[in-house]
């Protein structure tokens, strides 16, 4: 299917031309009526707080939809990604000076579970094409030290999942996951989250799954779950069955509070009913841009190994700056002008953020501090040449497009190459004016 170009010579809105018209996506997300009337129940019942499963049977009914859609593996519903991250930590017993191997090209939260256990992230750089971590760096960074390899699913692009198992098999350390972006996407026919010793996965209002706040942790091992539950719910409070007898003794309060809310259980259970159905209309319309960019030169979209299939929590793209002559930032400027919202979603390497420079930082005291003082790692200046490269040539749309949106696929298609059919004239204006402002994710 061919997309009707604007012509060539028709001026770009941001040179004084008009715009082809705001790209606009389907409402999202939406709640059906009976999820709406659940959650409302909740309330009008006084269920307020996520005590567990015994407490809350809305809470293993949740659990056990989400377990049979991975697998049967053991799950815990949280509060948040983070908290699910953090529990699939715990419960594997990962903190205190222990390494653990991670992309710096992802969302703070994935790097963020590590510091609050007081592990250290170790970061190896990522792939160009899609910003996942490259598992043929991964080996070289492996000491006596660590402990588990993180992968992020990111923008919903699936992880080499039978490479990193294969790994972390061979050095005899875990793999976790953050599934966060990336509910229900398969590499290679094998669904996220059925892979690792442990994955968490957000279900905050923006995710391909979302509730208001929410997320939850899956691992296949029983005692994990125990383990991971133990550090975010008030298990002394009220002990959930099956607590396995030697854990007994050291439940208490002393805990984070990271169990899901009644309320956004009930959406969890509701909003996994139309997983499926929405995962095959974002899949839908991604094929149909694809095919409609086609003859795009300067930006590509990434191909996925054969029976990998993404869930397209964003769009994210590489752009071709060299081939363009012109920078990332006066391109987005351009289709942004046109009516497209984009961004560069990773602001920075992670490696290069302040508040992990306990040599010279000078912020708001953090307690993650003491343990990089402690295994004196230094991340100022690190190399990661792919993620730098990403941080300066990916750019990331939305692409919620769960329901029937074609036209708006092609506008998005009609936007990109009106756009590359006028880099000419974008390079003179580049000359003139400068390259544009960065365009990140606020
Ligand atoms: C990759 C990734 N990991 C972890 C998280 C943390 O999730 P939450 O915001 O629910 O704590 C997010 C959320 O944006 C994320 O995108």
């Amino acid at each position: 299917m061919s997309t009707t170009l604007a012509p060539a010579a028709t001026k770009l809105a941001l040179l004084g031309g008009t715009p082809v018209g705001k790209v606009t996506l389907p409402k999202f997300p939406t709640f059906t009526e009976k999820a709406i009337g659940r959650a409302a129940d909740m309330l009008r019942q006084g269920k307020l707080y996520g005590l567990g499963r015994k407490h809350v049977p809305e809470i293993g009914e949740a659990e056990g939809v989400i377990s049979k859609y991975h697998g049967n593996r053991h799950v815990l519903a949280t509060s948040s990604g983070h908290a699910a991250l953090q529990s699939a930590l715990a419960g594997l017993e990962i903190c205190c000076g222990d390494e653990v191997i991670t992309t710096p090209y992802t969302w703070g939260a994935s790097i963020s579970c590590i510091l609050h256990q007081n592990a250290i992230p170790v970061f190896v750089d990522v792939m160009r094409d899609t910003g996942l971590i490259d598992p043929e760096q991964i080996e070289s960074a492996i000491t006596p030290r660590t402990k588990a390899i993180l992968a992020v699913h990111l923008f919903g692009q699936p992880a080499n999942l039978k490479r990193l198992r294969a790994i972390a098999d061979k050095h005899k350390i875990m793999l976790i996951e953050d599934g966060s972006q990336a509910h229900g996407a398969e590499f290679e026919g094998i669904r996220v989250g059925t892979v690792g010793d442990a994955a968490g996965f957000s279900c905050m209002g923006g995710k391909v799954l979302a509730t208001t706040e929410a997320g939850y942790m899956v691992t296949p091992h029983e005692r994990v779950y125990w383990k991971g539950a133990m550090i975010g719910q008030h298990m002394g409070r009220s002990t959930d069955d099956g607590m396995p007898d030697d854990l007994k003794p050291y439940l208490d309060s002393l805990v984070y509070t990271y169990r899901v809310t009644p309320f956004n259980v009930v959406l969890l259970t509701e909003q996994f009913a139309k997983l499926d159905a929405e995962l095959s209309e974002r899949r839908r319309h991604a094929d149909l841009l694809r095919s409609h960019l086609a003859s795009a030169k300067y930006l590509k979209m990434p191909v996925f190994a054969p029976g990998s299939k993404p869930s397209f929590h964003l769009m994210s793209f590489t752009f071709d700056s060299d081939a363009a002559g012109i920078t990332r930032d006066t391109f987005a400027a351009a289709i942004k002008a046109e009516g497209l919202f984009c961004m560069g979603y990773v602001p920075s390497v992670i490696s290069d953020w302040k508040r992990l420079h306990w040599q010279d930082y000078r912020g708001p005291r953090v307690n993650w501090l003491s343990a990089l003082e402690a295994a004196k790692v230094d991340y100022r200046n690190q190399a990661l040449p792919n993620a730098r490269w990403r941080v300066d040539h990916a750019l990331e749309m939305l692409f919620d497009m769960v329901a029937p949106n074609e036209a708006m696929v092609a506008r998005m298609a009609e936007i990109i190459l009106k756009v590359e059919a006028n880099v000419d004239a974008l390079r003179d204006h580049e000359r003139t004016a400068g390259p544009a402002a960065t365009v990140l994710r606020k």
